[in-house]
């Protein structure tokens, strides 16, 4: 009697095991192809740098229906004298505003003769870089790994609004925006998530491998990726100059794309910006740091990389992949991991050598630039301080 009384509450503890099995398996399923429902292929604007960002700015948007959008723009909100229009109707919209002035106050206005959407016809702004050279205070931030999880769960919304009220002049994203390259469901959540800033500031990001060949062995190599962005020279890897900072993006997610033509054209960046007197900061950000406290970094980034870096004594280094914040110093160079942008907190092993400071914790980096002197502060979720870097410049002072 006894014993059939233990085989039934040992069935019914599988039967609830199995309940929630299901359930998790659901929400899973529900979250997928839900996303066919959700998609749109909506993004409202986002800002970016295309050219020169002292005297110009990109805006990209893309619209379900086809138009032929009109961006009006001037000094003052209430007299937009100056305006580009497509010469077509499409769905993907790049612009890119030209011949401004540095360190000014543009604001803008965007409507299309076809359809409305709910970011056209309002008046927003942006601000131009300062002189190249200059050095005013300015701030940016920096963060990472903010893709959705496999349930569609993430706090990058949260982030963003901590960033938003430092008002950066600009952001940086070290990668893995989606959980895969063909997810156009989160392709949508993530440019309708950073427009609460990318309305106002260029938002700029370097690709991860879930834009490249995650989730589930999709692979586009990229593509989507590089249709969407609007970034400088070929868009795999960039360059930009900001105030008296020099702003170097790498891909190393494919052994096509980190080619010698890749490590020459950062050879031949690096050496420039080393040599122009206006430049006293060097700052790199890419996606699979060359070290961090988790084991699986690749080598080829602490081996083929990573040794361009020491002859130009590169200020920073930002790398993202694994989801905790991290800084290291190897030959001298801080290396910082701030990849707890929103997706699941990932709990690393143990600390390495090189590590000053490390935390399992959704995170940011604030940086502020004033002239020669620079600061990184990392800020957790509950906006709190938990690292601190202060760097002096020694080039070109
Ligand atoms: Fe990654």
């Amino acid at each position: 009697m006894s014993s059939k009384k233990e085989i039934l509450i040992g069935l019914k503890k599988l039967g609830i095991f199995f309940v929630i099995l299901l359930g998790l398996f659901g929400l899973l399923y529900l979250n997928n192809i839900g996303a066919w429902f959700r998609t749109q292929n909506y993004k409202p604007p986002y800002l970016s740098f295309i050219g020169d960002p002292q005297t110009s700015i990109g805006i990209s948007f893309e619209t379900p229906q086809a138009c032929n959008a009109t961006i009006y723009y001037g000094l003052s909100s209430s007299n937009l004298n100056m305006s580009q229009t497509e010469n077509q109707v499409r769905t993907l919209h790049f612009f890119n505003l030209t011949n401004l002035l540095p360190d000014t106050t543009y604001y803008y206005l965007i409507n299309a003769t076809e359809a409305t959407y709910a970011f056209m016809n309002k008046v927003e702004q942006f601000h131009t870089a300062p002189a190249f050279g200059s050095k005013s205070l300015f701030r940016f931030a920096v963060l990472g790994d903010t893709r959705p999880d496999i349930f569609g769960f993430s706090k990058h919304s949260e982030i963003l609004q901590l960033i938003k009220a430092r008002n950066p002049r600009f952001v940086l994203n070290v990668g893995d925006i989606v959980m895969g390259p063909t997810r156009d469901d989160h392709w949508d959540r993530f440019f309708n998530e950073i427009h609460v800033l990318t309305k106002n500031v260029p938002y700029m990001v370097s690709m991860g491998n879930h834009e490249h060949h995650e989730w589930g062995g999709e692979h586009d190599a990229g593509q989507t990726y590089l249709k969407y962005m609007n970034y400088p020279g070929i868009e795999w890897y960039y360059s930009f100059n900001y105030s008296n900072v020099c702003f170097i993006s790498m891909n190393i997610e494919d052994e096509d794309i980190l080619t010698q033509t890749q490590l020459d054209w950062l050879n031949q960046t690096l050496f420039k910006a080393n040599n122009s007197p206006e430049i006293n900061w060097i700052i790199l950000y890419f996606h699979v740091p060359p070290y961090s406290a988790t084991e699986n970094h690749p080598e080829i980034i602490e081996k083929v990389v990573q040794p361009y870096f020491i002859p130009y004594r590169v200020d920073l280094v930002f790398a993202g992949h694994h989801h905790h914040y991290e800084r290291l110093e190897v030959d001298g160079i801080p290396y910082i991991i701030t990849g707890g942008g929103g997706a699941e907190l990932e709990v690393y092993l143990g600390e390495t050598q090189w590590t000053q400071c490390a935390a399992n914790t959704y995170q940011f980096c604030d940086v502020v630039v004033n002239g020669t002197q620079l600061s990184v502060t990392c800020i957790d979720y509950n906006n709190l301080v938990i690292d601190q870097l202060n760097l002096t410049a020694w080039r070109n002072v």
